[in-house]
């Protein structure tokens, strides 16, 4: 039962942002959603669909509407943006979803008066920069999803190779959520173990380069099956809502702007963070071996590279 009013904006009523309301309303976690979409009719449309099945879900109050909705929100979540076209580069991609992006957050800035925003929408570590800036909140009340799906793919993908329950495995995919990506194998820890200790002791050899191209390609697989990914991206969405609303600082692989952390500066991208009421409070990775530095330099310059090019 939801004890505390909450509210969930989410702008952008697509593929994404409609899993991330029915999986928000099926875990009955807040008390308001409403959906935001420059196509009115699409998020009134999908509002309507959840809201007709609330019998079985539990009281809630989802619908849609304008951006003075956003007005008390605790979580804003951003998933408008197109997705990549056949053909389509990359950067223009990114200009094309770098220009929805402002314009969201300037009319998001004009009602906002409380709450994280949490970015969704491609590619993502440009996109959480751009709303970090052109929003002007404090860093880390704006934070993306950033590889915490990577994160959940790697864990899925190791839980099946040594045949141990995914929930006790520790592992990130850190820095871009995308091409430069990359696992902190040094951090990778089973039933508490080092991955070499437990594989030692159980006898299994694993592939670490088929593991990592398997994370790095599970989206596009997908894409390449149904068009689109929006089921696993939409827990991804209702975990992280869970740890702002309860405030439950967890650790999350999510994207926030780096100001020092590791030497960077001036660029998001994904470490291992600690997220509570007020987004990223901190991020928590105390050793990288030399191998996952230069990766994370290497991460850290594509992002930077495409972030140039738009401004
Ligand atoms: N971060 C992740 O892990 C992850 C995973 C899956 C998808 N995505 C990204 O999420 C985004 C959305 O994907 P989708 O499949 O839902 O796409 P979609 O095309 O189904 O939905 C996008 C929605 O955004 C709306 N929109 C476009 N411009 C808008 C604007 N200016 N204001 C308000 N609404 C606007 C469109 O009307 C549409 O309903 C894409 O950028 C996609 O790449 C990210």
């Amino acid at each position: 039962m939801i004890t505390n009013r909450s509210k969930i904006a989410i702008i952008g009523a697509g593929f994404v942002g409609a899993a991330a309301a029915y999986a928000l309303a099926m875990k009955k976690l807040v008390s308001e959603i409403v959906l935001i979409d420059a196509n009115a009719p699409k998020a009134e449309g999908e509002a309507m669909d959840i809201a007709h099945g609330l019998s079985f879900m539990g009281e809630m109050y989802i619908h849609s509407g304008g951006y003075e909705q956003v007005r008390d929100c605790d979580i804003i979540i951003v998933t408008a943006g197109a997705n990549r076209k056949p053909g389509e580069t990359r950067m223009e991609l990114a200009q094309k979803n770098a220009v929805i992006a402002k314009d969201i957050t300037k009319n998001v800035m004009k009602y906002y008066n409380t709450g994280v925003i949490l970015v969704v929408a491609n590619p993502l570590d440009v996109i959480t920069y751009v709303i970090q800036k052109e929003s002007g909140l404090p860093t880390g009340r704006v934070f993306g999803t950033g590889t915490a799906l990577d994160t959940a793919r790697f864990r899925y993908l190791l839980s099946e190779v040594v045949g141990v329950d995914v929930r006790n495995i520790h592992a990130s995919i850190a820095g871009e959520h995308g091409e430069t990506q990359f696992p902190l194998w040094s951090s990778v820890r089973i039933a508490g173990m080092t991955l070499d200790d437990y594989c030692k002791e159980a006898k299994i050899q694993i592939d670490k380069s088929q593991i990592e191209q398997e994370v790095k390609s599970a989206g596009s697989e997908v894409i390449k099956r149904k068009g689109a990914t929006y089921y696993a991206i939409a827990s991804v969405i209702a975990k992280a809502s869970e740890v702002v609303l309860k405030d439950q600082r967890s650790v999350l692989n999510v994207s926030s702007l780096m100001e020092g952390r590791f030497d960077l500066y001036d660029v998001c991208l994904s470490m291992p963070s600690i997220v509570g009421r007020s987004g990223v409070e901190n991020i928590i990775v105390s050793e990288l071996s030399d191998d996952e530095r230069e990766k994370l330099n290497a991460s850290a310059e594509a992002i930077k590279k495409v972030i140039h090019n738009l401004l």
